[in-house]
C-alpha cells in the first residue's frame, strides 16, 4: 500500500526473508495494546459441520500468516500459508482440502471431524520481519447414541438388598446423569456414583427408591436418555415406613410425652394458684379463661379432684413411654388428654 512498486517482486523475495524469520523468530512477540486471539466458532462443534477459526486483534503492516496443526511452528505440519500484497495461498503438508484462510487471517474447516480436534497455531508476520505467534483450539464432537440401562437386580427387597445400576455406552468423552422418575436424582447417603458416575449402587434398598430409572448421557453438543428401567422393592407392610426412622419415632414419641406433660404442670400450678389465694387469680388474667373453665364445669370442684386428672395424665405418660415403636404415637397421645380436659 505505501510502496506500490513491482507487487510480483515485492511479494516473493520478502515472503522468503519472512520464512527465514519465521523459523528463526517464532517467539519474538511485540508489545500490542490489544493481545492477538484465536476464537473457534462455534466453540464446540459437532461432527460435519462448519468451523471458522476466527483471529482477532491483528496487527497492521502485515505481510502474511501461515496456519499450523498443533501448538508450535512445525513446517511438517504447516496447513496454509497466505501472502497478503499478492494474494498467494500455498498449500502445506497438514492440508485436509476442507481448510479455507481469508485475507483477515481467519481459517474455515468444512465439515470437521473428531481428527480435527486439537490446537492450531497461527504465525503472524510483519513486513519488518517479526512475527507474532498464536495457539488457538478445535473442539469437534459426536452426537452421543442412546445408553443401555442394567441393574443387578430389578427386583429386590427393602432393606435387606443392593441395588446396582449401570450406564452402558460405547461414547466417549462423555458426562453422565441420572433421573428417578423423570427428575434429576435426589442424592441420599444410600447412594454411591462410582466409574465416573456410569454407576449407580444403592445400598440398602428401600422402598422409596421403587420407580422408573434413567441415565443420561451428554457432551458439549448432544444429550441422550436411555430408556426408563423400573425398579420394584419389595417391603414388608407392617414395618415402619423409612420415612420415618426408629430414632424418628422414638423422637417423636418423646416430644409427644414432654408436651403432654408440660400441658399437665401447667395445669396443676395454674390449679394450685387459682386454689391457693384469691389475690393471686386476678393477676393471671390471661390464664382466667382456662380456669374458668374448670370451675364452670365443677362448681363445687375441690383440690382433690385436680389432684386425681394430673395423676391420670402421668399415668398415661408412662404408660405411652413403654412402647415408643408404636406405629401412630402422637393422635393416641394427644386425643385422650383433650378429651379428658374437655370432661372436666
Ligand atoms: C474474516 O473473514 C471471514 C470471511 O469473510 C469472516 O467470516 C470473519 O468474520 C472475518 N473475521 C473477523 C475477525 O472479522
Ligand atoms: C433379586 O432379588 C430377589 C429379592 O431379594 C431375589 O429373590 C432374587 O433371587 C434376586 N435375583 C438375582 C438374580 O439376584
Amino acid at each position: 500500500m505505501e510502496s506500490p512498486s513491482a507487487p510480483v517482486h515485492r511479494g516473493c523475495v520478502p515472503w522468503q526473508r519472512l520464512l527465514l524469520a519465521a523459523s528463526l523468530l517464532t517467539f519474538w512477540s511485540l508489545p500490542t495494546t490489544a493481545q492477538l486471539t484465536i476464537e473457534s466458532v462455534p466453540p464446540n462443534a459437532a461432527e460435519g459441520k462448519d468451523v471458522l477459526l476466527r483471529v482477532h486483534n491483528l496487527p497492521g503492516d502485515l505481510g502474511g500468516f501461515i496456519w499450523y496443526k498443533g501448538e508450535i511452528v512445525d513446517s511438517d505440519l504447516q496447513i496454509v500459508s497466505y501472502v497478503i500484497d499478492t494474494q498467494t495461498i500455498t498449500l502445506g503438508p497438514a492440508y485436509s482440502h476442507r481448510e479455507t484462510i481469508y485475507p483477515n487471517g481467519s481459517l474455515l474447516f468444512q465439515k470437521v471431524t473428531l481428527q480435527d480436534t486439537g490446537y492450531y497455531t497461527l504465525l503472524a508476520m510483519k513486513k519488518i520481519y517479526t512475527s507474532i505467534q498464536v495457539t488457538g483450539q478445535l473442539r469437534v464432537y459426536q452426537p452421543v447414541g442412546k445408553p443401555a440401562l442394567r441393574a443387578s437386580n430389578a427386583t429386590v427387597t427393602e432393606h435387606k438388598d443392593t441395588v446396582v445400576l449401570t450406564c452402558l455406552t460405547n461414547d466417549k468423552g462423555i458426562s453422565f446423569r441420572w433421573l428417578f422418575k423423570n427428575q434429576i436424582l435426589p442424592h441420599k447417603d444410600r447412594m454411591k456414583l462410582s466409574q465416573g458416575n456410569s454407576i449407580l449402587t444403592i445400598d440398602p434398598v428401600r422402598r422409596e427408591d421403587a420407580g422408573g430409572y434413567q441415565c443420561e448421557i451428554f457432551n458439549p453438543i448432544s444429550s441422550s436418555k436411555s430408556d426408563p428401567l423400573e425398579l420394584d422393592v419389595q417391603y414388608d407392610p407392617t414395618l415402619p415406613s423409612p420415612g420415618l426412622s426408629d430414632g424418628a419415632i422414638a423422637g417423636i414419641v418423646v416430644g409427644v410425652l414432654a408436651g403432654v406433660a408440660l400441658i399437665a404442670a401447667l395445669m396443676y400450678f395454674l390449679c394450685i394458684r387459682k386454689t391457693g389465694g384469691a389475690s393471686d387469680q386476678r393477676d393471671l388474667t390471661e390464664h382466667k379463661p382456662s380456669a374458668s373453665n374448670h370451675s364452670q364445669g365443677h362448681s363445687d370442684s375441690s383440690p382433690n379432684k385436680i389432684h386425681e386428672v394430673t395423676y391420670s395424665l402421668l399415668n398415661f405418660s408412662g404408660q405411652e413411654s413403654k412402647k415408643p415403636t408404636s406405629a401412630s404415637p402422637s393422635p393416641t397421645a394427644t386425643e385422650p388428654v383433650y378429651a379428658e380436659i374437655k370432661k372436666k
